[in-house]
């Protein structure tokens, strides 16, 4: 699990603990003003227990099993009057959003499945800003915008090419392990390349692994606030992404090539690819640029780590938006 995220989860949790204690007291403060009695029975109880515990100390004169006997009976007292007032008995009990583990996250030693939960939704929405754009799943991948005419020059068409990436980003994202390779997606705009991406995320995070989606320009941002901004919570906050970016399971790394050019992001994208690489973490890039293109932008360094160490993948076709605009 990744630090920040498990924070952020146990942040909900302790959100949902507070909620609850606020609606205790309110229950209380309501019974307490409905039926005073049992405010006083709710002193007497007390009174008993703190009789019991100053039986052990050898300050009263009853026994465990008379004191202990005396707060039966209040207490059932207490049950029958919330009952006759219409009440549930357990109306002024501690609520727990999760009765397994008491909402403190752990059970038996292991992490509860509430917080599990919890932290999957901190997970999805991790990846808002890709999946914010609708349905983009492998089954709502369409092939039919791909044209079945074959170029000129080489004999498949863009469908056929297409129906291909489609099938290796499937079985990448149903079979991802840390032995899966890196991907680079390349090709005009509006061919998928972030529609596959998300697909993909959203089966690898539903696995469990930890993915994180972002833009270059995005990214560069968090690297650039880590290493400049003056502004303390901004800046650390920049540096718990920076280290999710760089440990995370699956990185994709949108619109390379679109960044501002400087010898900032230069070596940040270096670093950060490189450092990914060492790690044995999976990224999948995409961009418009081609080869000539990234080895004219980003040198021979990077352009040889991304020839030899991705996996290219060649989107064709038409610009689907274009299309989608043709026919109304
Ligand atoms: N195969 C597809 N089937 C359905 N919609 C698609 C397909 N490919 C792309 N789109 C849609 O077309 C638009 C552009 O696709 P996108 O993935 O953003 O392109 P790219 O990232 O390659 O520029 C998006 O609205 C996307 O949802
Ligand atoms: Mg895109
Ligand atoms: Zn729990």
């Amino acid at each position: 699990m990744e630090g920040r995220l498990l924070a952020r989860a146990r942040a909900r949790q302790e959100q949902l603990r507070s909620d609850n204690r606020a609606e205790e007291n309110r229950r209380r403060a309501e019974i307490y003003a409905r039926i005073p009695e049992v405010r006083t029975l709710d002193a007497s109880i007390r009174g008993v227990m703190a009789e019991l515990t100053g039986l052990v100390l050898g300050r009263s004169s009853r026994t465990v099993a008379e004191l202990e006997a005396e707060s039966l009976a209040l207490q059932e007292e207490r049950a029958a009057l919330l009952r006759e007032n219409g009440y549930p008995k357990d109306y002024l009990d501690p609520i727990f959003a999760c009765p397994v583990c008491r909402d403190t996250g752990w059970a038996d030693g292991k992490i509860c499945d509430c917080l599990s939960r919890l932290y999957k939704q901190e997970q999805t929405r991790e990846l808002a800003p890709l999946l914010r754009q609708g349905d983009q799943t492998f089954e709502s991948f369409r092939l039919d915008y791909y044209s079945p005419v074959s170029g000129e020059e080489d004999g498949r068409s863009p469908r056929e090419e297409m129906t291909e990436v489609f099938q290796i980003c499937r079985a990448y994202a149903n079979g991802f392990s840390d032995r899966s390779p890196n991907l680079l997606f390349t090709g005009g705009p509006g061919l998928g390349k972030t529609f596959l991406s998300a697909a993909i995320a959203q089966v690898v995070a539903d696995k469990g692994f930890g993915v994180a989606y972002d833009t270059a320009t995005g990214l560069l941002t968090a690297f650039e606030r880590e290493k400049f901004s003056r502004d303390t919570d901004e800046q650390s906050d920049a540096a718990s992404r920076v280290r999710q970016l760089l440990s995370c399971d699956l990185l994709i790394l949108d619109d390379l090539g679109t960044e501002m050019p400087t010898a900032f992001t230069q070596s940040a994208l270096y670093s950060l690819l490189d450092g990914r690489l060492r790690a044995g973490k999976k990224t999948i890039v995409s961009t418009n640029l081609d080869r000539t293109g990234i080895a004219e932008r980003y040198g021979s360094a990077l352009a040889s780590r991304l020839e030899g160490e991705y996996e290219w993948l060649a989107f064709r076709g038409r610009d689907i938006r274009a299309l989608r605009k043709e026919r109304g």
